[in-house]
């Protein structure tokens, strides 16, 4: 089976196709996705992942971090990518404490993101201690994304957003997460915020892709957040960000134009208004006439 090229007509992309990519060594592509437009945008580009993350509690909710969003506020996001997206494999993130507590309510909050969101695969954070959890909602034949390293939404026990995996001890523990759920059977691994070398190591040791994020080139793939991508997170970027585009100045330029336009009078124009027929028109004055008349 041979894969289409970046910007052709492609084929649906699955679980199935992005370990395929891992064996031909073609690099993987994913985005964060949160709303329709950013979903199309995603999708018609000819990345393969659109990840509804829970980054979403930041860049479209304004929470501080992720801790506080809802299965139902990801699921409102999940639906509104499920309509734009085609092509790509959708996957959605597990929020903070739908998945920790119990595994059959992880199952049950799972199968919502399939069922009512659409959702293809679905994410969740930590290794070795949430294997139990992963197996389950894979028995449950939903395909499961693991996240290691830096995952945000153990801020509290990392006490801050700090690079994980720097001490042998540490190492050897990202190692034996990522067999660990290599061997649960997840669809891809996500590594964020660990050195470049233990990434490589690891993407050498698992069969899962592996998708980096802040985990340097030797992953099976990459991944960024959409609004990072295109500067609308306002904010000092990580050192793993690249940004490719402006939007935050173009919208800026754009909302600054509009509100100019509008005190000078000089929007909307004769050409953006609507005009009445023009045998209305001339009934409208014959009638306005009258009035006029008989006023005099
Ligand atoms: O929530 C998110 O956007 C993520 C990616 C950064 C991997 O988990």
């Amino acid at each position: 089976m041979s894969l289409t090229p970046i910007g052709e007509p492609r084929q649906k992309i699955t679980t199935a196709t992005i370990r395929e990519k891992k064996s031909l060594h073609q690099p993987i592509t994913c985005l964060t996705a949160y709303d329709y437009a950013t979903a199309r945008l995603v999708d018609e580009a000819g990345i393969d992942i659109a990840l509804v993350g829970d980054s979403l509690a930041m860049t479209m909710l304004g929470y501080e971090n992720t801790l506080s969003v809802t299965v139902d506020e990801m699921l409102h996001h999940v639906k509104a990518v499920r309509r734009g997206v085609k092509d790509a494999l959708l996957i959605a993130d597990m929020p903070y404490g739908s998945y920790q507590a119990d595994p059959n309510e992880a199952v049950h909050n799972a199968a919502r993101f399939v069922k009512e969101g659409g959702a293809e695969a679905v994410k969740m954070e930590g290794g070795e201690k949430r294997v139990d959890v992963i197996r389950r909602v894979i028995d449950a034949e939903i395909p499961v994304a693991g996240h290691i390293g830096l995952t945000p939404q153990s801020v509290n026990m990392m006490g801050g957003y700090k690079v994980q995996g720097k001490t042998l001890n540490a190492i050897e523990q990202l190692m034996r997460d990522a067999v660990a759920l290599d061997r649960a059977g997840v669809a891809c691994i996500y590594l964020e915020g660990i050195p470049r070398e233990v990434a490589t190591m690891i993407t050498a040791e698992v069969e899962a892709p592996t998708i980096g994020i802040g985990a340097g080139p030797d992953c099976d793939g990459q991944v960024l957040v959409f609004h990072d991508l295109v500067n609308l997170t306002f904010g000092h970027p990580a050192k793993f960000v690249r940004r490719y585009g402006d939007a935050a100045a173009l919208i800026t330029q754009s909302v600054l134009a509009f509100k100019a336009d509008v005190v000078s009078h000089q929007f909307p124009n004769d050409a953006e208004s609507y005009h009445l027929p023009k045998e209305t028109q001339a009934a409208l004055e014959t009638v306005l006439h009258r009035k006029q008349a008989m006023r005099r």
